[in-house]
């Protein structure tokens, strides 16, 4: 068999998320992660958690990498991934008591963050914290000149992709879905840490 993907980016930013993932999420309980990618950060963060782990993906070749991550760390707390695209409802996973989606909303359409919102409302109960991890826009401007190039990027790749506003479109659609934006942690490499609060039905 051969060795499962890497993403070298997860080696330098997961201890600052897990940082924040340690201090607000449930001490106990179920974590969906949508958009796990490699997996990396659930075989990194799961072991020092005692929550449930569960990792998801849009594209089902995703899926093997993520688990063989989670076997090779020995993790006992992380399920089987499962296959999860956010725009395709109802979502495989019908209760969660957090969830975590890093780098997934700037490199897909806006209809990927509606799905995550929606989706999130369908199955979070009040009070839940949902954490975003990646590039955003503060009050519609870019944060640094790097992200600038990086929409460019991105924007090439699909017209549809973008670094997303963080005080405009992002908070407006989680307010339609019921969360409110609760804190907001800088990152390394001009990336931040978003914790959304479930504070009512939608
Ligand atoms: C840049 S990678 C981030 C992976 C991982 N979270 C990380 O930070 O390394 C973006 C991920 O989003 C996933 N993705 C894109 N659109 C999605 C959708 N509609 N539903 C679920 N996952 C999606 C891709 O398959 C890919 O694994």
């Amino acid at each position: 068999m051969s060795e499962p993907r890497h993403a070298p980016a997860t080696a330098r930013n997961r201890e600052a998320i897990f940082a924040v993932l340690q201090r607000v999420l449930p001490s106990n309980g179920l974590l969906l992660e949508i958009a796990s990618g490699t997996g990396e950060h659930a075989a990194f963060m799961a072991p020092q958690l005692a929550i449930t782990w569960q990792p998801t993906d849009g594209d089902p070749a995703a899926l093997s990498d993520i688990d063989a991550h989670a076997k090779a760390n020995g993790a006992n707390n992380i399920r089987t991934a499962l296959h999860l695209d956010v725009v395709n409802f109802p979502w495989p996973v019908a209760h969660a008591d957090a969830l975590f989606c890093c780098n997934m909303i700037h490199i897909a359409p806006w209809e990927a963050a509606e799905g995550l919102f929606a989706g999130a409302a369908a199955i979070l109960p009040e009070g839940a914290p949902l954490i975003l991890y990646g590039p955003f826009r503060r009050h519609g401007e870019h944060t640094a000149p790097s992200n600038v190039q990086f929409e460019e990027w991105l924007k090439a790749k699909d017209a549809r992709f973008g670094v997303r506003d963080l005080d405009g479109e992002v908070p407006a659609l989680a307010a339609r879905n019921g969360f409110q934006r609760e804190e907001i942690v800088p990152m390394p490499a001009n990336n931040l840490t978003v914790v959304f609060r479930r504070i009512a039905s939608a």
